[in-house]
């Protein structure tokens, strides 16, 4: 079987490594892919969200399954393009991928499936948003309807300031993607992301992680994409896991089945654990990253039969079997320490050069999987984005896959790298 991975990210690495370790998987294809996915099968240089390029090289390759890993080329119509022509996706359709793209429609699919979320208001019109925020208490949440690459959420204790943000967002902070926006309410509470393997009907639910948004220790500084990640997080024990399937993904698959908007592929939901049970804080149409990393690393079964079956239906009467093929009950905790680039998130340079990846692969249940990374023209590793490696370990215990994790970052010589030092803090305090 031939399986092709889009998208070129630590996340996409994961899938794309566990995939090649099935035994019915003869190749992986990549695209675009990175220069650890290149260790792993051919990269073809194509943006995911060029619909009629990635239809090309599909026809080319002919691949048995195609697995779609960032949120951009969801939102754009790649699974519904290549449905069209007959392949299998592991992916939702653009139409349930809203659920990410747009939040005032995940709003809005919350509030009818009576999903519990942060209570809001949804607005175009600028006076209505202020009249709206001055019923409000603080801490005032704002957020974007579209997608801001992560930086379309924005807390203010403040009114003031809090109205001078509507108003930023509202006149074009985001582009297209806030002059809609999200008002709501403030849910105190410890975070944790939850993944569910589907194909509308039936549901696999993989142990709970948790990511650190913040750059620096202790979770301050500001908001990235994702300094580091663990599973399982014991802040979802089996009491909350079943609230969160019963309260919000069976109410929501249902839902959107009724819909005629049946969703497909991995559901990724940010809850808020609060004292009166899981929230929803965010729906994503995609893994999360860097929690695939650990989510792919702790795994020890096959994942492709979970795949493919999400893509082709039936997985409500086989989710049991595929859940054992996967090897969910025996998951080892693991570990990801994400490595980026000294002035990140925010401007930082490119080009510099990183040694060491092997020896951290050495390191006993070590893998590091590659990001914004590149080959220079003598095929040094170098460092092309902000967050660069994610150095991944498992562990008997989560103390082990941490420490190891460590170990790992330590065999990597990058200068002008940096990386959080207390990854599942949380959890190990
Ligand atoms: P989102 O992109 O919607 O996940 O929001 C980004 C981050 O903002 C979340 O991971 C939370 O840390 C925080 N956040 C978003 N909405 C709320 C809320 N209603 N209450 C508290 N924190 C929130
Ligand atoms: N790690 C958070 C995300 O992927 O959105």
């Amino acid at each position: 079987m031939k399986i092709l991975v889009v998208g070129s990210g630590g996340r996409e690495h994961a899938l794309a490594w566990k995939i090649a370790q099935s035994e019915i998987v003869d190749e992986v294809f990549c695209a675009p892919g990175n220069p650890g996915m290149d260790e792993i099968g051919p990269c073809f240089e194509v943006d995911p969200t060029d619909l009629h390029k990635m239809q090309e090289l599909v026809l080319q390759i002919s691949p048995d399954l195609i697995v779609i890993g960032p949120e951009a080329p969801l939102a754009a119509g790649l699974s519904d393009a290549l449905r069209a022509r007959g392949f299998d996706v592991f992916g939702p359709s653009e139409k349930a991928a809203q659920l990410e793209s747009s939040k005032g429609f995940s709003k809005d699919l919350m509030k009818r499936f009576d999903i519990p979320t942060a209570a809001y208001g949804r607005f175009t019109d600028l006076t209505e948003a202020l009249d709206f925020l001055e019923t409000m208490t603080p801490p005032y949440v704002i957020k974007a309807d579209g997608l801001a690459a992560g930086k379309g959420v924005v807390i203010c204790d403040d009114l003031e300031e809090a109205e001078n943000e509507v108003e930023a967002m509202m006149t074009g902070k985001f582009g297209d993607a806030s002059t809609e926006i999200v008002i709501e309410e403030f849910m105190e509470g410890e975070e944790a992301s939850i993944f569910v393997l589907t194909d509308g009907d039936g549901a696999i639910y993989l142990p709970p992680a948790q990511d650190h948004k913040r750059v620096g220790d202790g979770d301050k500084g500001l908001n990235t994409g994702g300094m580091g990640s663990y599973a399982p997080a014991p802040v979802v024990d089996a009491r909350m896991m079943e609230l969160v399937q019963t309260l919000i993904v069976e109410p929501l698959l249902s839902g959107m089945a009724d819909e005629d908007m049946p969703y497909q592929g991995v559901l990724y939901v940010g809850i808020m654990v609060t004292a009166s049970g899981p929230k929803v804080v965010e729906f994503n149409a995609r893994f999360g990253d860097p929690e695939c990393q650990v989510l792919m690393a702790g795994l020890p079964g096959d994942i492709v039969p979970a795949l493919l079956t999400c893509a082709t239906g039936g997985l409500v009467h086989g989710h049991r079997e595929i859940a054992e093929m996967m090897g969910v009950n025996a998951f080892q905790p693991s570990a990801c320490v994400v490595m980026a680039t000294e002035g990140y998130p925010e401007s930082y340079p490119k080009g510099s050069i990183i040694e060491g990846v092997a020896d951290a692969n050495a390191v006993d249940g070590v893998t590091v999987f590659h990001a914004g990374t590149d080959r220079d023209s003598d095929r040094k590793l170098i460092a092309v984005g902000g967050r660069v490696l994610g150095v991944t370990a498992v562990g008997s215990d989560l103390k082990e896959a941490v420490s190891r994790a460590y170990a790992g970052v330590e065999k990597v010589d990058w200068p002008q790298g940096f990386n959080r030092k207390d990854i599942a803090w949380r959890a190990l305090k």
